[in-house]
């Protein structure tokens, strides 16, 4: 039995004047020479500082930012522009960076601190010390803090020394969830508790591989899975099916077959691709050819499912009273075959139950689409929401319970 997640209310921020919060962020956001990409993260974690700062605590946020080698400053991996983007959308307040963390000045940074700042620290990882959970490190960090919060979705599957050495630094009653991971928790763990069925779970993306865990679980959660992506292809020549040049994990195939003995001894349906749009090669400007049927003739591969499929999957989807979407039914980022991944992700919207889509290259779709506010969820965390879902306990939402 798992504890309760320990949330911001529970804090008793009251017993210290201005108190200190170390408040452990992903603001891992795709940045293309200085400019960020995609700001869904540093929007997420808004409402958590805004509501710490009006409690009047002094915040030291942190987080990593892709993967510099932890050997020090790494211009690249910088969170310069984050730091100027979180600035602008907290309008009125200003991000001081601390480019040296372990420095004696953050303590003064922290003293001299004005109630319209907040301190947000440079790169974790560029440290070593940050992925290799060094509790020395840990203590340095929570050092100067009286309470510590994770709001670091996206990250919470890492043992990370923020995730989970320095939040041992606090004594349990000190530490807790914001606002996000709570909302993160509820949907990705509450959806799936007791849920009124059917409960279907879409699953596309590359690899069997990356799923196969996920796949196992859902043969035991779920009534329908739906299987789209490059991963379809692995299942379709299993059953025998002609799949072209398409991408298949030859040595995956038992894993398939434990798989759908699995969803068969519990009475699981799965959906695969009755139809295909295809390329004859794997470039962006190829043009796409529609199978008509289930088989692909040689020498074409599979880069997005086709009319039949986009129906029979909808109708499922839309019939659910719980789905969960993860993983793109085809290369959504190339115009020609965006159209399987984009019918899946609007047929969520038109389901009137509750809909949450893992994080990853699915939420990247929904941002792609607009349609992120007519899902129920879309979560922050790719690898974090999988895992969580495969039933695993995250290190850093571990930490944070009672
Ligand atoms: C993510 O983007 O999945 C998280 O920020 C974790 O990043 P990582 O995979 O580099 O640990």
């Amino acid at each position: 039995m798992v504890g309760r997640l320990r949330s911001l209310e529970d804090l008793n921020l009251s017993s210290v004047d201005r108190p200190v919060v170390f408040l452990r962020l992903d603001l891992n956001v795709p940045i293309k020479k200085g400019t960020i990409g995609d700001d869904t993260r540093i929007r997420a974690a808004l409402p958590t500082i805004k509501w710490l700062l009006e409690r009047n605590c002094r915040i030291v946020a942190c987080s990593h930012l892709g993967r510099p080698k932890g050997v020090g400053f790494e211009a690249e991996f910088s969170m310069e522009p984050v730091a100027k983007r979180l600035a602008e959308l907290l309008e009125t307040k200003e991000v001081v960076l601390a480019s040296d963390y372990l420095a004696p000045d953050l303590g003064k940074m922290i003293g001299d601190l004005k109630s319209n700042q907040i301190i947000l620290l440079e790169n974790l990882r560029f440290y070593k010390e940050e992925q290799g959970s060094d509790v020395e490190f840990a203590k340095k960090l929570a050092r100067f803090a009286n309470f510590y919060v994770n709001d670091a979705f996206g990250t919470s599957h890492r043992a990370d020394a923020s995730l989970f050495a320095v939040a041992e630094q606090f004594p349990l009653e000190k530490r807790c969830a914001g606002f996000l991971v709570k909302k993160e928790i509820d949907f990705l763990e509450g959806a799936f508790r007791n849920p009124s069925p059917p409960v279907t779970a879409v699953f596309g993306g590359a690899k069997v591989s990356d799923k196969i865990a996920v796949l196992n679980k859902f043969t035991q959660i779920a009534n329908n899975i739906v299987i789209g992506g490059a991963m379809a292809y692995t299942f379709l020549k299993y059953l025998g099916k002609d799949v072209g040049a398409s991408k298949v994990e030859e040595d995956k195939l038992d894993v398939v077959a434990e798989i759908m003995k699995n969803a068969e001894a519990r009475k699981v349906k799965i959906y695969l691709p009755e139809d295909h749009m295809c390329g004859d090669k794997f470039e962006e400007t190829v043009a796409a050819v529609a199978s008509n049927g289930v088989d692909i003739p040689a020498g074409f591969m599979g880069l997005d499912i086709g009319p039949k499929t986009i129906a029979t999957f909808s109708k499922v989807i839309e019939e659910s009273k719980v789905v969960i979407w993860n993983g793109p039914m085809g290369v959504f980022e190339w115009e020609q075959f965006k159209n399987g991944t984009r019918q899946v992700a609007e047929a969520l919207t038109r389901c009137k139950g509750v809909t949450v889509v893992g994080g990853g290259d699915s939420a990247a779709a929904m941002a792609k689409f607009k349609l992120e506010s007519k899902v129920s969820h879309v979560s922050t965390g790719g690898g974090a929401s999988m895992e969580l879902l495969e039933g695993k306990e995250l290190p850093g939402i571990k930490v944070i319970r009672n």
